[in-house]
């Protein structure tokens, strides 16, 4: 019998970390193929010490409903931990951490890429390559829209909305506005000569691209829906690489349908993976399968992340990325 504690993990990590993982853990790997339901969540809070998600693991109020869990900790593989009730976990007496800053770069640079894969018409272009369709350099050939310059209307100025907005600024020279709840020291915001404005609404009426990297959940459920998309520019693109839920997709299709707005850059999807087909007929939206922060370098980060949070845990010291 090991005396390490016993650690369930939901899906295969990189190997780097795996190979650490197994050195200081009795370990179990499920097969990420088959997700885990909510009774299968509560039986594993009753044999496990720690459990360990990603951010496809929904784990609802249901699965923290029992008595004594032997599991202490739940250590999230992700930043995002909307998926995860955390007041249902605090009840239960279960800590639940994430793993901020070590994906802030990588995702910044793949909000860039939609921004310009949808202002330059990227996928477009990339299609018609492919299907054998294009009939050479043609001075009308699918115009896009010119970056450099132009307003950024950032909602959410924490880790990631600041590299964006470096990157935004510096790289493509554009003027930063933004909108966060609380106040953002003038410290920060010089650095970016980056504007925080009062409301959303002012936000979406300014910017010519709009990019999301408030939470996702039901405080920020549809935070972007008919109304707001009204509000934007007819000539503006829309980035979401936070969480599908903030945009109501049926507007945005529709939005995108009636060239509402210029086109959309979408890297997360309520409902992921199953997203909307309507989204296939919209060829100025363009779509990626949650790749913020698909780097080797992020994503072995990710995982060194929670082992830090674990081995603090276990060694009776308060976990740097403790969120609730
Ligand atoms: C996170 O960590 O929340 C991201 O969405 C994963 O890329």
């Amino acid at each position: 019998m090991s005396n390490k504690p016993k650690v369930l993990v939901t899906c295969r990590w990189p190997s780097a970390v795996e190979k650490r993982l197994v050195e200081n853990y009795d370990v179990t790997m499920c097969d990420a193929r088959v997700p885990i339901s909510q009774s299968g969540f509560r039986e594993a809070f009753s044999r496990f010490d720690a459990i360990l998600p990603t951010v496809t693991d929904k784990i609802t109020d249901e699965a923290f409903q029992l008595s004594n869990p032997t599991t202490k900790i739940v250590g999230n593989f992700g930043v995002g931990y909307s998926h995860i009730n955390t007041d249902a976990a605090k009840a239960a007496n279960i800590m639940v951490t994430n793993t901020p800053d070590v994906l802030s770069d990588c995702t910044a640079d793949l909000t860039l890429t939609l921004m310009l894969m949808a202002a330059r018409r990227a996928g477009e272009g990339e299609r018609e390559l492919r299907q054998g369709q294009w009939r050479g350099w043609q001075p009308t050939h699918l115009l896009g829209t010119r970056m450099t310059g132009k307003t950024l209307g950032i909602i959410g100025f924490g880790r990631i909305g600041q590299e964006v907005a470096k990157r935004a600024h510096y790289g493509f020279g554009m003027k930063v506005v933004f909108y966060n709840r609380s106040a953002i020291n003038p410290e920060i915001t010089i650095k970016t000569n980056a504007m925080q404005v009062s409301s959303v609404d002012e936000l979406l009426k300014r910017s010519d691209f709009v990019s999301l990297h408030c939470p996702g959940g039901d405080g920020n459920k549809h935070m972007i829906g008919r109304e707001q998309l009204e509000l934007m520019k007819n000539d503006a693109f829309l980035i979401n690489t936070a969480r599908g839920e903030v945009i109501d997709e049926p507007a945005l299709v529709d939005a995108l349908k009636s060239n509402k707005i210029a086109g959309a850059g979408l890297d997360v999807f309520d409902g992921e993976p199953n997203i909307s087909k309507e989204f296939f007929d919209c060829e100025n939206a363009v779509l990626l399968p949650h790749l913020g922060s698909a780097t080797r370098e992020t994503r072995e980060a990710m995982g060194f992340r929670v082992l830090d949070n674990l081995s603090d845990f276990f060694a009776g010291r308060e976990p740097k990325d403790r969120v609730a």
